[in-house]
């Protein structure tokens, strides 16, 4: 597995990373076991960065997390989590006071003294663009209750925005081939800057799995059923904010582009790790197979894969039926 530098901090992740969401709830019911073995098969193939929350069930992935990581003392992994979704999304909330507590609680269910990387969790947009929120910031940095910051966040603008300051480790954004808007300037502004691009929903919620059909439905506790809309959060962030038929048709016809032997999900998750600018994808797995098979994806980056004939027909695909619904959005 190819590690790259994680912005600015010395430490190194895996091209491909692990998002942990699934191990916290919002995706149909995964047992405590499932989620440790997902876990342990990423690593078992090199993946070296889990991305979480503190709202991922309620700080359930932070926990089974930390409680895989505390019986692997002198691991090689960066946890990055994520704050600021425990109460309203609102300006006033994104107080020192309130980032303090969050990141404490993040440390005891991680189980650690400083976490490696938090990230805010999409604030609004006030309070990326507000010098305080640094100041805070770095101050947890000075405090060792964090090691380094970054912002999770929905628009290019809100990209822009957190990678223009200096001390932003990494920007954590919707990247894939139904999103193409990043490419245009925020992969080259992170990269000039030093900052590391999280790409993360590179699946599109298991759209570009290519393993659905029009009529597939999905748990009633699983966004893709509750969120269609964006009835209880960004409408982006469920099935990359595409149409649910459009993607699935879309998906088939990148499939059927590929060479015989590479699927889909492994084509897609190999074409935005080799873009310029990203540092890490973190794809979500909801069991040990998939898990496996997105770390295996690495592979296709050694140049037995053409990822640029692949992107052609991204390109042609997105910019046919995808880029006047979604580029002006996010
Ligand atoms: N606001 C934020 O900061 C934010 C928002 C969203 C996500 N994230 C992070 O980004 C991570 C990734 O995004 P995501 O999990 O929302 O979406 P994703 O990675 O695009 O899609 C995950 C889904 O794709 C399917 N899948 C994954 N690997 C597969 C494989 N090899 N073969 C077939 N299907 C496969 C699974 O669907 P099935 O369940 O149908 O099997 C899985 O649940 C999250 O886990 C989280 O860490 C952050």
């Amino acid at each position: 597995m190819i590690q790259r530098p994680l912005g600015r901090t010395g430490r190194q992740v895996s091209a491909i990373g692990l998002g942990t969401w699934q191990l916290g709830a919002d995706w149909g019911d995964v047992s405590e076991a499932d989620a440790t073995a997902v876990l342990e098969a990423s690593m078992a193939h090199g993946v070296t960065l889990f991305d979480t929350a503190d709202v991922y069930g309620d700080g359930r992935s932070e926990s089974i997390i930390g409680a895989l990581l505390a019986a692997r003392p002198g691991h090689a992994m960066t946890v990055a989590t994520k704050m600021g979704r425990r109460l309203a999304q609102e300006p006033e909330n994104y107080t020192p006071e309130n980032f303090r507590a969050w990141t404490e609680r993040s440390r005891r269910n991680l189980g650690v003294d400083t976490l490696d990387l938090v990230q805010l969790h999409c604030p609004p947009t006030a309070v990326i663009e507000d010098a305080a929120t640094y100041d805070a910031l770095d101050a947890l940095v000075a405090e060792g209750a964090v090691a380094a910051y970054g912002v999770s966040v929905e628009t290019c603008d809100q990209a822009l925005a957190a990678i223009s300051r200096p001390n932003v480790t990494n920007v954590q954004i919707i990247f894939n081939p139904f999103r193409l808007k990043p490419l245009d300037e925020v992969l080259p502004a992170a990269e000039a800057a030093g900052v590391a691009i999280f790409a993360r929903v590179p699946l599109a919620s298991g759209l570009l799995s290519g393993k659905y059909t029009a009529t597939t439905t999905f748990a009633a506790n699983d966004h893709r059923t509750f969120n269609r809309h964006g009835e209880a959060f960004d409408r982006g962030e469920t099935f990359s904010g595409v149409d649910f038929e459009v993607g699935v048709a879309a998906a088939a016809e990148l499939a059927a582009s590929l060479p015989e032997g590479v699927s889909l999900p492994a084509a897609t998750l190999a074409w935005i790790a080799a873009q310029q600018g990203v540092t890490t994808v973190i794809p979500g797995a909801r069991n040990v197979r998939q898990a496996e098979a997105n770390a295996a994806a690495a592979a296709l980056l050694d140049g037995g894969f053409d990822v640029e004939a692949f992107g052609r027909v991204v390109r042609e695909v997105y910019d046919r039926d995808l880029r006047e619904a979604i580029h002006p959005l996010w």
